[in-house]
């Protein structure tokens, strides 16, 4: 089904599955508004995707979401625009596999505001438009990590992509009656600029057969909203790894997570 005349606003449109979450709503007739830090990459991908059609339109606003002004200064952007947001795909993210204490607390902090706060304000702004409307679409890409070993950090990581999947849950509830679907993505390993970003070069050298592409992730992504889905867990082996961990005793899973932490992070 196309369409024509919606708009979807995605966060971290600028590599990765964001950029692929461009492509699929662009190939299903949606207008776009795209967000990141690197405008460069994101004038690239407008002006690819408008060779393949000139009926559909893609905005670009350039955000940094650790900054607590974004989602304002992007609502706002959008309604000088005229442009009312249908669906919206809260991507942005990044992993930062250090020991907690070791990371400063400013680094914690944007991380958090770029991962929750952010994230859930730029729901609270739009979803009264969605409303109204009665039309509303929302993916909040979570993670694998919480249904597996936990690493052997401290890190915010799993704590947070918890958060926007119980999150996800909420909201889907609360509004599916009024035709708004919420949507948990959870992927495991995808190929992405995201490993390299947070200086675990060496995850990228773990076997094929774990990883996906951004383009799968990304349409299972789409498909799961669109049907109504609140969770979707991408792929056979991810969803076999999460099966497993809920079943097999929480003291093996530990210590599977502390080997593969030691044999795959960086101090
Ligand atoms: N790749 C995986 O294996 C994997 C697995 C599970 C979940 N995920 C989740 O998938 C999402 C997308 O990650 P990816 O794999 O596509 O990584 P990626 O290729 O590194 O892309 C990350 C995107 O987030 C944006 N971003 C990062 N910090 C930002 C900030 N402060 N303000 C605004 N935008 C920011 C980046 O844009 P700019 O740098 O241009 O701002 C980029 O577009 C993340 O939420 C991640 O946690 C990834």
């Amino acid at each position: 089904m196309s369409d024509q005349n919606k708009t979807v606003l995605i966060t971290g449109a600028s590599a990765g599955i964001g950029k692929s979450f461009a492509e699929v709503f662009f190939k299903n007739g949606f207008n776009l508004v795209l967000t990141a830090r690197r405008t460069d990459r994101l004038e690239a991908i407008k002006a690819n995707l408008l060779q393949t059609t000139k009926n559909q339109e893609i905005h670009i606003i350039s955000a940094d979401l650790s900054n607590e002004v974004a989602p304002r200064e992007i609502f706002n952007f959008c309604k000088e625009q005229n442009i009312h947001i249908d669906a919206l795909v809260n991507n942005a993210g990044y992993g930062n596999p250090q020991s907690f204490e070791k990371v400063r607390w400013d680094e914690h902090s944007d991380f958090i505001q770029v991962m929750i706060g952010s994230l859930t304000e730029l729901i609270h702004i739009f979803l009264p438009g969605m409303i109204d409307r009665r039309y509303g679409r929302i993916i909040n890409v979570a993670s694998l990590a919480p249904y597996i070993p936990p690493a052997d950090r401290g890190g915010l990581y799993s704590p947070v992509k918890i958060y926007q999947i119980k999150l996800s849950e909420g909201i889907h509830y609360e509004y599916m009656d009024q035709n708004i679907f919420c949507t948990a993505l959870c992927p495991g390993l995808t190929r992405s600029e995201f490993h390299i970003a947070a200086n675990m070069p060496e995850v990228a050298n773990t076997p094929d057969f774990l990883w996906m592409s951004s383009e799968k992730v990304a349409e299972q992504g789409y498909e799961a909203v669109m049907s109504g889905k609140n969770l979707i867990i991408n792929g056979w082996l991810n969803k076999f790894f999460a099966l497993i961990s809920m079943i097999i005793p929480k003291m093996l899973t530990k210590t599977v997570g502390k080997y593969l932490t030691k044999k795959r992070m960086p101090n």
